[in-house]
């Protein structure tokens, strides 16, 4: 994959609230012609500015509540959920106004639903219930059994609830943390989730990572094949807490170079002109492997097995860092 992706420019053509935390954007191309179709799962990055004059990128899914997917659209529908103590992106998607002007990335697919017998079983966690809403109607659409558990603070705060009511009917589950668990509220028992799926079940989950992590545990707990349970995070994983700056060398190229605390090794190469492989940008994927030659590897992939993350002889530099202050990849 390229580190420079094709790009078109879409206008916002109408605005909305779907609740006082989530905007829901409708986007048509510049010239008004039809734009790149997609399949349900299927997200648009979108080039965003930041405070400080910076640009980044931004991850949202697709959504179409009635078919799922479309060939050759007239607008593409995202909502986006304002995360106050976030870098900005969401604050600068929650700004914009009809008719501004917005570059994309023509939508990718990383999430789609794959062919299996089962039940498809859609576990939703807040905003992340944007790509299992239009599986939900992909699924509708081709006659594919499906189920929805969609997990809340409370159903104010829960987008495109009514949508989904009329869409799955008795197949929607809605969990309501404050409506659970007494006064204090509770949080959706993915045990018991996990432990009412029948075995032809495929799970997709969307969701803040406590969800994510609860049902990728329970589902290695109970030795469920990986293939089984597919998932999708919001986004990139954000900068942690003592992240730190580190002195990053190419061995076969020769450049040295210093990664910032707050930018990935990938972001850092693309700075410096290099041209590395890279896809999803969220450790899903392990499209970005990169074989290291010294230093050791702060690992926050998804795809290296505890074996490879321990031997320690390769990072995905779209997510990883190094631990200690240098780090030598044979690049
Ligand atoms: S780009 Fe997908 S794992 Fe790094």
């Amino acid at each position: 994959m390229s580190a420079c992706p094709p790009t078109l420019t879409v206008r916002v053509a109408h605005v909305a609230l779907l609740n006082p935390m989530v905007r829901l954007l409708v986007l048509r191309a510049a010239d008004g012609a039809p734009l790149p179709g997609f399949d349900a799962g299927a997200h648009l990055r979108i080039r965003v500015a930041l405070e400080g004059g910076r640009h980044d990128w931004r991850h949202y899914s697709l959504i179409d509540v009635a078919h799922g997917a479309q060939a050759a659209p007239a607008e593409y529908r995202i909502a986006v959920r304002l995360e106050t103590g976030g870098r900005g992106g969401s604050r600068f998607m929650h700004a914009l106004q009809e008719g501004d002007a917005l570059v994309i990335e023509p939508p990718r697919n990383e999430f789609a639903l794959s062919a299996h017998a089962g039940c498809a079983v859609l576990v939703a966690g807040g905003i992340g219930v944007t790509p299992l809403a239009s599986m939900a109607a992909a699924c509708r659409a081709q006659g594919r059994p499906v189920r929805m558990v969609y997990a809340g603070r409370s159903r104010a705060l829960m987008a495109l609830l009514p949508e989904l009511q009329a869409l799955l009917g008795d197949a929607l589950r809605v969990h309501a943390d404050d409506e659970a668990g007494g006064h204090a509220g509770a949080p959706l028992d993915v045990d018991a989730l996990l432990d009412g799926c029948a075995p032809g079940d495929q799970l997709y989950v969307c969701g803040p990572a406590p969800l994510l992590d609860a049902v990728l545990a329970g589902a290695r707990s109970r030795a469920w094949a990986p293939e089984r349970v597919r998932f999708e995070r919001f986004a990139a994983a954000p900068p942690q807490q003592g992240d730190q700056s580190f002195e990053l060398v190419l061995a076969q190229s020769g450049l040295r170079c210093t990664v910032a605390a707050d930018q990935s090794i990938l972001d850092c190469l693309i700075g410096h002109g290099c041209d590395p492989l890279f896809d999803c940008r969220r450790g899903e994927c392990g499209v970005c492997a990169v074989p290291v030659l010294e230093g050791e590897v702060d690992h926050r992939d998804h795809v290296l097995s505890a074996s490879e993350k321990a031997a320690g002889n390769v990072i995905q530099i779209c997510i990883s860092r190094a631990k200690g202050q240098r780090l030598v990849l044979d690049l």
